[in-house]
């Protein structure tokens, strides 16, 4: 029997892989002859960061920062705090944040200005899912995979309470698990 706590799947892993290969063409494309740098966000986006990083066939390196926001379990404030900030200097480097989920935004926008402030060549975000209902903070990323509903999300590195990012899909949160940690990682 299929765990109660994963309801309707919302992306099957065809579907992602076929994006992945997309947004991967469209970013060599576009990157020819750039400094990449692949700015994943722990910990999320390192699934779709290691299946996307693959799809890239320009030089590009690849570097990690963890956040968490402050906030109520589901709602993130847009106070963040750094709790991994990146190894080197991103100055002159052009520079892809690559995201799980873009939600209210404040998140990304708290990274679009502290990253901006470094002096990177060019600073743009690569999103697998977002959920435009939720959006608090006008933020479009250049690249995107997926709108999904309003719905918590897990799955293909969205976790809940840590647990589910293995799955290969992405899929709502079932009636058995209860919202939380929006504002995680
Ligand atoms: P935002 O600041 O509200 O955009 O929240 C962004 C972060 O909250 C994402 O990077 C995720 O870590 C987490 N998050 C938001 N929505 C979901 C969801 O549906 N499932 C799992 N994590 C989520
Ligand atoms: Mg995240």
């Amino acid at each position: 029997m299929r765990d109660p706590v994963i309801g309707e799947i919302l992306v099957q892993p065809d579907d992602l892989k076929r994006r992945v290969r997309e947004l991967g063409e469209q970013i060599s494309a576009d990157y020819a002859g750039k400094d990449l740098l692949l700015v994943g966000v722990l910990k999320g986006a390192v699934f779709f960061l290691a299946d996307l990083m693959r799809q890239i066939d320009v030089p590009c390196e690849v570097d990690f920062m963890a956040v968490a926001s402050y906030g109520s379990a589901t709602e993130s404030s847009g106070v963040v705090r750094i709790l991994k900030d990146l190894d080197r200097p991103i100055e002159g480097h052009d520079v892809l944040i690559v995201e799980d989920i873009v939600d209210s935004g404040l998140t990304l926008q708290y990274l679009l200005r502290n990253l901006g402030a470094r002096n990177p060549a060019s600073l743009e975000v690569c999103a697998l899912l977002t959920k435009p209902e939720r959006r608090k903070v006008q933020l479009e990323p250049r690249y995107l995979g997926f709108e999904i509903p309003d719905k918590f999300a897990i799955g293909y590195g969205l976790d809940h309470a840590e647990q589910y990012r293995n799955l290969p899909y992405v899929a709502a949160l079932g009636s058995a698990g209860a919202p939380e940690t929006a504002g995680g990682t």
